[in-house]
């Protein structure tokens, strides 16, 4: 198992060169970055993701918020290091510890309706739902105002679930963040400074874990405290000036200005948006190659809300998943 996963991994890296030297010849047009080789199997799948998030940001500005959280915890519930592959679609994890009851049913429809376009166009084997969640999550950064990042295709889905129990939470320190930032491969502390940008257009509902001193603000808006309280639906660097102005929500926002590791990239990125949108693109591209599922161990789901055969290997039973697969 060891060495098949490390033979896969050279293989990938083998690709990645590959795909690397194509890009860099097809220089203006980096959308089309794909690890699809010789032939892309559905260039169109960068035109469809992108009209259905504009449409749906149209009349649902909320989407942004909804996908980056999605997409986040997706690439960091990591089962045998698996990272972004659709797993967070899968019943279990959709539901399970805090994405219960707080990710944005939304998402799923959305890649769903975008999943059956694709079917259409391109048959149901060529892109998979993890790629679909990565280039969608892109576009909505790009509808509200926020930098269009390159993204390479070339994911496939997992056949199990994913490890829940890893998503940060809004109390723990810096230095935790740190270290799990960097399990995931993102070392570059301005990863997380960058990628805690997401919550430009966050909200949150759970009222009782926010600072204290927006406990009274949060019960005055009902149940949804906004996360940059400057400019809540834009994806900007507002968060980081209300970073500066001790007015982050939560504790894991407000630290990143007081911890010595983090506090310059928050000072930087609330001068300067262009730093901050640079830092992102980055980041989010290191995000969305977290661990990638291939196609010995995943496949490309026909539905993004479950697997080809309806089951999923638990976590002990994996290795029987795979080779069932292979
Ligand atoms: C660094 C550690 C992080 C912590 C501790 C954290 C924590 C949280 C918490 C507690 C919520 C509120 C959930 C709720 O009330 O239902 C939230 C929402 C959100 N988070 Fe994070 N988060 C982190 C990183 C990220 C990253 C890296 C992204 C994306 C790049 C992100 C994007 C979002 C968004 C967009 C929301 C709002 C979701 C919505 O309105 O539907 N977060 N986060
Ligand atoms: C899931 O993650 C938690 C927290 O890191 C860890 O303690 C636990 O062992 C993991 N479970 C599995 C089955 O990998
Ligand atoms: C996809 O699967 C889910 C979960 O099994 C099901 O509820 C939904 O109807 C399916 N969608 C389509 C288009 O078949």
């Amino acid at each position: 198992m060891a060495r098949s996963r490390w033979n896969s991994a050279v293989a990938l890296l083998a690709v990645l060169a590959m795909a690397f030297a194509v890009a860099a010849m097809a220089s203006d047009d980096d959308e089309m970055m794909s690890l699809y080789q010789p032939r892309d199997p559905c260039p169109q799948v960068e035109r469809i993701v992108k009209e259905a998030v504009d449409a749906e940001f149209k009349r649902n500005k909320q989407i942004t918020a909804g996908l980056l959280r999605v997409f986040f915890h997706d690439c960091f519930s990591g089962v045998c290091s698996f990272g972004c592959d659709a797993s967070i679609f899968l019943e279990e994890e959709w539901t399970g510890g805090v994405n219960g009851g707080s990710v944005q049913e939304r998402v799923r429809e959305l890649v769903n309706e975008i999943r059956v376009k694709v079917n259409k166009e391109c048959g149901d084997k060529a892109v998979s739902c993890a790629d679909i969640l990565a280039l969608a999550t892109r576009d909505s950064v790009a509808a509200a105002n926020g930098p269009r990042t390159p993204i390479f295709r070339g994911r496939f889905d997992s056949l199990v679930i994913g490890n829940v129990s890893k998503l940060p939470g809004p109390g723990q320190p810096i230095s935790d963040l740190l270290n799990l930032f960097a399990e995931f491969g993102l070392q570059d502390p301005a990863d997380l400074v960058a990628l805690s940008g997401g919550h430009t257009v966050g909200r949150t509902k759970i009222c009782f874990i926010v600072r204290p001193e927006f406990q009274q603000s949060c019960r005055a808006n009902g149940d949804r405290q906004i996360l940059d309280v400057i400019t809540p639906d834009q994806f900007d660097n507002q968060y980081f000036v209300g970073l500066t102005r001790n007015q982050g929500v939560f504790a894991s926002d407000q630290n990143l200005l007081t911890h010595p590791t983090t506090r310059r990239f928050v000072v930087d990125y609330a001068r300067n948006k262009q730093a901050f949108f640079t830092q992102w693109a980055t980041s989010l591209r290191k995000l969305s190659e977290v661990n990638w599922v291939t196609p010995r161990n995943g496949e490309i789901r026909v539905n993004c809300s479950r697997t080809n055969r309806g089951r999923v290997s638990s976590i002990m039973d994996a290795d029987e998943g795979f080779a069932a697969s292979a």
